[in-house]
């Protein structure tokens, strides 16, 4: 069985305080939990204030990306041994707004990704098609291309640990969810990949996140299909009560 994993993205949200007092309210609420791994991602400049709220509770704390190297001339960097410092065990790689904003390739997140399994964090892998990709039918094909690229060199027991969250690009921030099937699709296809580039026993492990417009009323259905492991929630996670209702009934 594979454990649900539900991660709140803050994204470019919250102050020092208001991620506390975030922080706080979800720790009321699943001071102990034991159905799913919770990890919430607040922006780097609350991270060590978040991880002193949490540390004692079984909610677990993320960053939303990283860099690279270990330390050195990168104005405006953050490296795995900050990350790790500050109390984070997860780190989102490649979101698609890092991809489209930003930049980022499918080189980098491999070298991100690579760096964050080093260093013992589990990196949030996020791959997804753009709207015109899914209307001319190149949706496994974007993904494959993604996942070998970004896996590359990646070896089977990094593998296994590394959560992989499809979010269709489309889906991002738009109120428009993937149907649980579309979503159902695209993750039996990562799954298969995963089998095709490691074996079974990495097919049956990996978890697979689905991304894009989840919310408490359509977290129940994604979950139920069969290779849908948890949820990577934007919007909806900076809610206490929003993000509370999709862990609950995520795991219902
Ligand atoms: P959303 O964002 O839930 O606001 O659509 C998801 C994400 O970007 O990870």
């Amino acid at each position: 069985m594979r454990r649900p994993v539900i991660a709140g993205n803050w994204k470019m949200h919250k102050t020092v305080q208001e991620s506390i007092n975030a922080a706080i309210g979800l720790k009321r609420k699943f001071y102990t939990f034991a159905e799913a791994d919770i990890v919430i991602c607040p922006p780097f400049t609350s991270l060590s204030k978040v991880s002193d709220q949490i540390m004692d509770s079984s909610i677990m704390l993320g960053a939303q990306d990283l860099y690279w190297e270990e330390e050195g001339a990168f104005t405006g960097e953050i490296s795995p041994n900050m990350l790790k410092d500050a109390g984070c065990r997860y780190v989102i790689v490649g979101h698609s707004e890092r991809r489209n904003i930003f930049g980022e390739t499918d080189d980098d997140v491999n070298k991100k990704l690579k760096v964050a399994l080093r260093h013992g964090m589990v990196p949030i892998m996020c791959i997804g098609e753009r709207l015109e990709e899914r209307d001319s039918g190149m949706t496994l094909e974007i993904l494959e291309k993604q996942l070998a690229r970004g896996l590359r060199d990646v070896a089977k027991d990094e593998a296994v640990r590394i959560v992989i969250a499809y979010e269709p690009i489309w889906a991002i921030g738009t109120g428009r969810t993937a149907t649980p099937q579309q979503a159902q699709e695209a993750h039996r296809f990562i799954r298969e990949f995963i089998e095709r580039s490691y074996d079974r026993e990495a097919f049956s492990k990996i978890r697979i996140q689905y991304g894009g417009s989840v919310k408490p009323e359509n977290i129940a259905q994604l979950m139920a299909q069969e290779d849908i492991d948890g949820a990577l929630v934007g919007g909806a996670s900076l809610d206490v009560n929003s993000f509370a209702e999709i862990v609950k009934n995520a795991v219902l």
